[in-house]
Parts: C-alpha cells; structure tokens; sequence
C-alpha cells in the first residue's frame, strides 16, 4: 500500500498527517468518543474517533476488522508509546460481523491448547504466538548464517522416496501410480550422496514418522536442520560445528529478539561461554544420574526422558555453567544401518546426542563409508541392499570419512523457549489426532 507508515515508525511523524492500515485489536466507545487500538505486523496504536460519522462507521463491527486510517499523529503522555492518532478518516478493508471465537487481545490465551490449535488462523495473530514464530524464523535465519559462514552448501532434499532411511516401523506409505512410495523419515541418506559432491551440505529437511504414541515432544511431521561433512576423524569433528551453530543461534537470538523474549517472558538457556560443551559417554551419563539421584539405570540402552532433563537442567549448568551435555557412543543395536561403529568396541557407534534444556535435539554419528561395510550393515539390520541400490552407488564409487547430524526445529524451538509442548513450536502441527488446520 502506498504513502502507508508502520505503526512503529508513526514516532517519526508528530503533527503529521499519515495513512496507517491493520486490524482492530480493541474498541471502546464512550458515547461522543471512541478509541480503536488498531495493530499491524509492528505494533498497536490507539486511534481517537471524535465525530459521530467516524464512530458510527465503525460501531458495528467486531475485533479483527481491517481498517485503514488516515489521522494526524500527536504526542501523548497517557500512552506508553507516547503517541496516539487523531482519526480524520476511516476506510474499511474487510469488515468482521461475527464475535470471534477466541480472544486474542489480552496478555495470555485463556484457551486449552487443542483449542488454540483448533482456531489457529486466529491464535497465530496472538502476541505470544507471534513472538514464538518471530523467534522460530530467527532460529532458522541463524541455521543458515553459520552454515553459510563455514562454506557449506545448502541443498534441498526431495520428499517423495521408495526406502526407509531411519529403519523401523514408523514409516508413512502411500500409493504411487500403483506402486509404493514412503515419506522421508529424514533427509539422511540425500545429504550423504552429497558427501561425494560438495564434502560439507546443510539443509531443513521435512521428516515424516508414523508415531502412534501422543507425548509433549513428538509430532508425525516435523522440520530437521540437516548437516554432513567429508574427511571427518572423529565425531569431535561433528560435535565442533553443532555447539557452534547452536550457541551462534542463541547469541542472535539474545541480540535481535529482544522484545519477543520479553512478551514470552522467558530467558535462553545458558551455554558456556569460552569453553565447549561438556561431552560424557552414555555409560557415563547413567552413572553419574545413578550417583546423584540414585535411580539406577545403567542396563538402559538409552537415557530415559527423565534421565535427559536431569542432565540437561541439573547437572549440565550445576557442574558446567551448560543446559546443553553431548552424550556420545550409544550401542550399535540401538543406531541405523548407516552409523559407524567405535573403532575400539564395536558393540558401541561412533555417534552422540545433544541434550539441550529438557530433552534430545540432535542426533548425530560418523556413517559408514566403504561399501562391503555398508552392505554387511544393511544385512545385519535385517535389510535387502538391493532395495538401497542408488545410495549404495555412493560407497561403491568413493566417498570419505563423513558423518552429520540432524537437530529437529520445532524441538530447538521448544526447548530454547522452555514451552511444555512441542504443538506451542509448531505452526500448523501433524499428530495421530489431527491433520488440519
Ligand atoms: O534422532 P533422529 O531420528 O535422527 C535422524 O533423523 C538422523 N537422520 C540424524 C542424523 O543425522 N544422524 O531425529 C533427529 C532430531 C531429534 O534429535 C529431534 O530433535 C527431532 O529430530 N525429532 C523429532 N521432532 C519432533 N517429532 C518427532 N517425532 C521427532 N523425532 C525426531
């Protein structure tokens, strides 16, 4: 819209006339006065209406109506902004008649969270939500930056595949011109063939997993921030670039999302700041959760999701100022096909985890790279490698050392604004319950 001004740049205009557009947030009609707040993507304004015309055009109409405005700007103490506008003109863009549904004009949503995802259309336009989705796009922005910043490639993945990656039952299938395809449960195996290309990729990815069960930390269709790299030695080579990217992530964050922070009244979790991440075995990781609190789960072959928030959330910042632990070296039996195994024990993998503040939000491990190991690993895992021929090409024709990760979005986002469901970091979730909106 021409000659239109945002709403935070109207202190630039005192005693002028401008043209502002957004919806109404509230209204409040006093008789000969009104006061319409009006908001756009900046922020909210309060608009004087001080003639009958004015008023009546608008008295009829509901929160949410899309107004444009045209008024002269005046100082106003009463007004935490310290302006409001003087309405010389109204002209509505999309009236709204019907009371909305739920209320999106107060400091919280007074609203069961399947409601609020039930109307998102609506509860999206909410403060709070927009700051979490404000902060979710920073978050990728930041993905990039670094990634960008090391020379990588960012590829795109395609969605529509024939074989597993992750292995496993929780694989979605659908029909494809009568035969059957899979949705990807990452993008695991494209990022590998690219280890041949261009030696170190990234990329968000789209994973799919038929998970039957409903809990706060799992969706069916969820983002993965992909990452792989070429001619790594170890994982250490790995665990470099993910505490670098995610601690570049929460600087920015802290540094650009100043006003969103404080509308979700929540503080980052905290990173060490000129040392790495503390890195512990998982062997190690059950021990020192069964010293401290005496719950024994050493013959686990996993941490448990106790476990996780113990480490990330006691230990971790108690004995390393860290809500972030990398737990490395978890059983072979336990990883798919692709994971390494120690070279010094190969019931373990050369692979890790980060915890970060609650629970897991990377996986990630050094992947087999000759091809007679990768078909013995294949067989081991109960696989046909006849089903695997073109990611097999990659091994049989050369690829080196490699290894990535995958960091879920909607998990980082979760845990890095300490929100209780991962529905909250999701705009439009996908579990076994629902499919829209
Ligand atoms: O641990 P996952 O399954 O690992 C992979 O997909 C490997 N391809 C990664 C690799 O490069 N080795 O998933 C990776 C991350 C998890 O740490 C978690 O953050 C997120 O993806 N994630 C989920 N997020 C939401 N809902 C789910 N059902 C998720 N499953 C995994």
């Amino acid at each position: 819209m021409k000659n239109r001004v945002l709403i935070s740049d109207l202190n630039k205009h005192i005693d002028q006339e401008v043209i502002i557009a957004g919806w109404m947030h509230r209204i409040r009609i006093l008789g000969k006065i009104a006061f319409v707040i009006l908001r756009d993507r900046t922020g909210i304004i309060q608009c004087v209406l001080s003639n009958k015309e004015l008023i009546n055009q608008v008295k009829d109409l509901q929160v949410e109506s899309v107004l444009k405005i045209r008024g002269i700007v005046r100082a106003s103490d009463k007004q935490e902004s310290g302006i409001e506008l003087d309405v010389n003109e109204i002209h509505i863009i999309s009236p709204v008649y019907d009371m909305i549904p739920v209320e999106i004009n107060k400091d919280e949503i007074d609203a069961h969270i399947d409601t609020i995802i039930d109307y998102r259309p609506i509860t999206l336009r909410h403060q709070k939500l927009r700051a979490i989705f404000k902060i979710q796009a920073g978050i990728v922005e930041g993905y990039r930056e670094y990634m960008r910043s090391q020379g990588f490639t960012e590829i795109i993945f395609p969605i529509l595949a024939g074989a597993s990656s992750e292995g496993g039952a929780e694989l979605f299938k659908l029909d494809y011109f009568g035969k059957e395809a899979t949705l990807p449960q990452s993008a695991q195996l494209y990022k590998q063939i690219m280890m041949g290309v261009y030696e170190g990729v990234y990329g968000l990815s789209y994973s799919f997993r038929a998970e039957k069960s409903a809990t706060t930390r799992h969706l069916t269709e969820f983002n993965q921030f992909e990452f792989e790299l070429g001619f790594i030695e170890n994982i250490e080579d790995l665990m470099y670039h993910c505490e670098n990217v995610v601690r570049h992530i929460i600087m920015k964050i802290q540094k650009e999302f100043v006003k969103e922070l404080e509308i979700l009244n929540t503080t980052l979790p905290i990173v060490p700041e000129d040392k790495p991440f503390p890195r512990i075995t998982l062997r190690q990781a059950l021990e020192i959760y069964k010293e401290y609190t005496g719950i024994d789960e050493t013959m686990e072959p996993d941490l448990s999701p106790g476990a996780e928030k113990w480490l990330s959330t006691e230990w971790g910042p108690k004995e390393h100022h860290s809500n972030f632990v990398f737990v490395t070296h978890y059983p072979l039996s336990k990883r798919p096909f692709y994971t390494y195994p120690h070279p010094d024990n190969p019931e373990l993998s050369e692979s890790f985890d980060l915890i970060g503040n609650g629970s897991e939000i990377v996986t990630g491990g050094q992947r087999v790279n000759r091809y007679q190991h990768q078909i013995e690993r294949l067989k081991e895992k109960g696989l046909n490698p006849d089903d695997f021929e073109g990611y097999l090409m990659m091994h049989k024709y050369g690829i080196p050392t490699e290894g990535g990760f995958g960091m879920g979005l909607q998990r980082l986002t979760q845990n890095l604004l300490g929100l209780k469901n991962i529905r909250e970091a999701t705009l439009f979730p996908r579990d076994l319950n629902r499919l829209t909106p």
